[in-house]
């Protein structure tokens, strides 16, 4: 197992450039499923989540690997296994996005159910209700779902929205079932996410019809069948977001290239009031603070409000406002995990429910914490950053899943990070 000791306290500075999106790369990559052949697709990031989804798909029957320039191939002339394994699911939740194509595909799927994890508990009954509503017969058996649509799937009119919102991996499930169904399918409160956009993009481009893409209602008109793609996906947002925050906790000038400003209103919208300067430069941004941190509120919403996935790396930035703050988790209520390891840096941050009041500190000072989910270990790695001696990170294999070799990247502006395996 790996850890990260982090001596602090250090200013980044310099260029840093973001890697395609993981939550984007996840989708499309299911989407190759719909696509007979050999689809390739561009920029996808070196993750272990990748590589989770890429043994998913060559369980199924595709032939996965990376060209030698470092493109991803899905080859999915054959699917012979609609099946997804519990051992692969409960390692990312995401798995359960191949679903919907594979029940397009193939008219059967069988996928384990996932289960909770850090972030919460996580459920997927808006996706098994979006199938049924297309006309699937969907069964729970010994923890698996298994769907079956053997005469096809039918366009219907779908709401997708729930008690927090609508949902990101949901909305893809429905998108790729109903690309294939018979008629008009209608998915009213769909995802607006740029991750959605992207893969509808993507299957347009595979000969899918797909109208109203970035809003809440989307129209699918069927079609017979998808042609394999050659596509490139999204700049990742969510690691832009957390550069972004490394510049301004540590008082820095990064400048950020691969990133699109349009995509992160709402957190450039948060930056610019916690004193923060984010000023457009060519394909991307340049991010400093001089003055203090200015406490600030954050409440997180469904896109275009402001990320839940930056949620964690705010807490550790205002932490050091001048001030209290008080940040609303409104996407996934008990995500918090951060909270008490920030504690331990010595940051002062009360949990109300699905709320966190942030008292501002004048510094954070290192400890021994605890990664416990891919983002809330980014936050603890910014706060390492800012604070005074070395911090030790364990379980740094969170971080993996989501940040490419992030202590090098960050070691290239001015971070001062050892990976060390024990
Ligand atoms: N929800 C339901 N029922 C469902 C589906 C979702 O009640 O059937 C609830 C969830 O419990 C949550 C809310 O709806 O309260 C939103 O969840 P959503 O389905 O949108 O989340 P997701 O699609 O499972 C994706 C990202 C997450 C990101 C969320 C929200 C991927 C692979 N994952 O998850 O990313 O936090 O959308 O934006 O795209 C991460 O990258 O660290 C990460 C967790």
């Amino acid at each position: 197992m790996d850890i990260f000791c982090i001596d602090g306290p250090v200013q980044v500075s310099g260029t840093i450039r973001v890697n395609g999106s993981k939550n984007a790369s996840l989708p499309i990559m299911a989407a190759g499923i719909l696509g007979a052949g050999r689809s390739v697709f561009k920029s996808l990031p070196f993750l272990s989540d990748i590589s989770v989804f890429s043994e998913l798909l060559g369980q199924l029957g595709c032939k996965v690997g990376r060209e030698q320039n470092g493109d991803f191939f899905v080859d999915s002339s054959s699917i012979d296994n609609p099946f997804g394994d519990y051992d692969i699911v409960r390692r990312m939740r995401a798995s359960v996005c191949i679903l919907g194509p594979l029940l397009a595909r193939c008219g059967r799927a069988e996928v384990s159910m996932p289960g909770g994890c850090a972030i919460g508990v996580r459920p997927i009954n808006l996706h098994l209700r979006g199938l049924r509503e297309l006309g699937a017969e969907i069964n729970l058996k010994n923890g698996y779902i298994v769907a079956e649509a053997p005469r096809g799937l039918e366009g219907k009119e779908i709401f997708m929205g729930g008690a927090f919102g609508s949902t990101v991996l949901g909305t893809a499930n429905i998108l790729m079932a109903a690309v294939l169904a018979k008629g008009r399918t209608v998915i009213e409160s769909a995802a607006c996410e740029p991750e959605i956009v992207d893969l509808a993009n993507c299957l347009n481009k595979m000969g899918a019809k797909i109208r109203g893409i970035g809003s809440p209602r989307l129209i699918i008109e069927g079609v017979q069948g998808l042609e394999p793609v050659e596509y490139g996906v999204i700049p990742d947002r969510i690691e832009a977001g957390t550069f972004m925050v490394a510049a301004a906790i540590t008082g820095g000038e990064l400048r950020i290239v691969n990133c699109r400003l349009n995509d992160m209103m709402a957190v450039v919208d948060k930056l610019r009031g916690a004193g923060v300067s984010v000023e457009p430069a060519e394909n991307g941004c340049v991010v400093t603070r001089d003055g203090n941190v200015n406490n600030s509120d954050v409440n997180t919403l469904p896109y275009p409000g402001f990320p839940t996935d930056l949620q964690a790396q705010f807490m550790a930035l205002l932490s050091l406002a001048k001030g209290n703050s008080v940040i609303i988790e409104k996407v996934f209520p008990d995500r918090f995990m951060h909270v008490a390891e920030l504690n331990r840096m010595s940051a002062n941050l009360r949990k109300e429910g699905s709320a966190v009041i942030v008292s501002g500190v004048d510094k954070l000072i290192a400890a021994p914490v605890m990664a416990s989910d891919l983002r809330a270990s980014a936050a603890l790695v910014l706060a390492a950053l800012a604070a005074e001696g070395t911090t030790v990170i364990n379980r740094v294999y969170h971080i993996d899943r989501g940040y490419e070799r992030i202590e090098e990247r960050l070691n290239e502006v001015g971070a001062r990070i050892t990976r060390q395996s024990i």
